[in-house]
């Protein structure tokens, strides 16, 4: 069940027009669900046509016990974010982009998918059916998820029949405990979140899964989360559980590169292009672990952390500080991104699409 509307006077007053809000407590937002009042449906048949979808109240879906996305996991997702701007219009952050990534993985995960003009469209149609659900600027964002899923029954191996494509949409704040201050990591160096020819580079539901043993562990010792190394040579940084890793040495900016085990992040393309429209030189190359403790700063970057700064890492017992508080660099980038996200600075880059 959604929460009353209410004509929030205490937060309108900053609009030109009074936003009426729902009724929730928008200073304390974490990153959970908050269910809100429509989810978008469209389904699609084996051929790869998609029926025109439509909006539906929020509430639990029905699956046959048979479908793909339980059996073998036949699944992706996405995560984008719109945020409320100072003027109260809305603004979406490279929507495009999640589509295309969408399609990327449905090939990998043989499943059709929406077509990008499909994605957005239906994007566009969730968020403004939630529009009361997007937080007052400055409170969060409203985090959008949507859903590719073999829907249809199967029993032996192979693609499902009947594919879903379902938006959801919950108001969230900050991703970590933490919120802005530093979190701490530890390297796992036994188990893995991917292999080299895997489904690591696609935004499938079970490398999520496949996460969750070592992050319990390293929560239960009191580490935000854990940061993979790469299955081959046990050395090369890979990426957080839920986000990318940057590593600042000086001027100089690097990242592991994109080769198929690593996400290929929305938030870590527009910091790359941020970072070298601020004079930084930024490498995509082999990051190793070594490096973290000549670093002068480590960040992470993803659409729920947007760049979280990275306050000590962990390996081998050994843990390497960069400080209390978010160091300079990323700091700088946080600001930019999160400037042009909110519609408060012009955007150069034609990222932002306004609703
Ligand atoms: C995101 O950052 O949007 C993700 O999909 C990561 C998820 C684990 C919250």
């Amino acid at each position: 069940a959604s929460s009353p509307l209410r004509p929030s006077a205490a937060v309108s007053a900053n609009y030109s027009e009074a936003i009426e809000l729902a009724d929730i407590d928008w200073d304390n937002l974490g990153f959970g669900l908050q269910p809100t009042d429509y989810m978008y449906i469209m389904k699609c048949t084996r051929d790869g046509s998609f029926s025109k979808g439509e909006l539906k109240r929020f509430g639990n879906i029905e699956l046959n016990p048979s479908a793909g996305v339980l059996n073998y996991g036949q699944g992706l997702f996405e995560g984008l974010k719109a945020y409320r701007k100072e003027d109260g219009n809305i603004l979406l952050f490279r929507p495009e982009e999640n589509a295309l990534r969408m399609k990327m993985g449905a090939e990998r995960m043989c499943m059709p998918s929406p077509s990008v003009e499909q994605f957005v469209e239906a994007v566009k149609d969730t968020v403004l059916a939630n529009k009361h659900w997007i937080p007052p600027q400055g409170k969060g964002s409203l985090y959008i998820r949507p859903l590719l899923m073999g829907s249809g029954a199967v029993l032996g191996l192979a693609p499902a029949p009947e594919y879903t494509f379902l938006i959801y949409v919950s108001p969230v704040g900050n991703y970590f405990k933490e919120g802005l201050a530093p979190i701490n990591l530890i390297v796992e160096s036994e188990l893995h979140r991917a292999t080299p020819g895997g489904t690591g580079g696609v935004k499938t539901i079970g490398n999520y899964a496949a996460v969750l043993k070592a992050q319990s562990a390293a929560k239960a010792k009191g580490y935000s989360d854990v940061l993979y190394l790469d299955c081959v040579h046990k050395r090369y940084l890979e990426e957080v559980s839920s986000c990318n890793i940057f590593v600042v040495k000086g001027n100089i900016i690097s990242t592991p590169a994109i080769k198929g085990t690593i996400l290929p992040g929305i938030t870590r393309k527009s910091i790359i292009d941020v970072a070298r429209s601020q004079g930084f030189q930024v490498e995509e190359r082999l990051v190793s672990v070594e490096e973290l403790l000549e670093a002068d700063e480590v960040f992470c970057t993803g659409t729920a952390v947007v760049v979280s700064p990275v306050g000590s890492v962990t390996y081998l017992g050994q843990k390497k500080s960069y400080g209390d508080g978010i160091g300079v660099v990323s700091q700088q980038l946080y600001t930019v991104l999160t400037r042009l996200q909110m519609g408060l600075a012009k955007d150069d880059m034609n990222w932002t699409v306004e609703l």
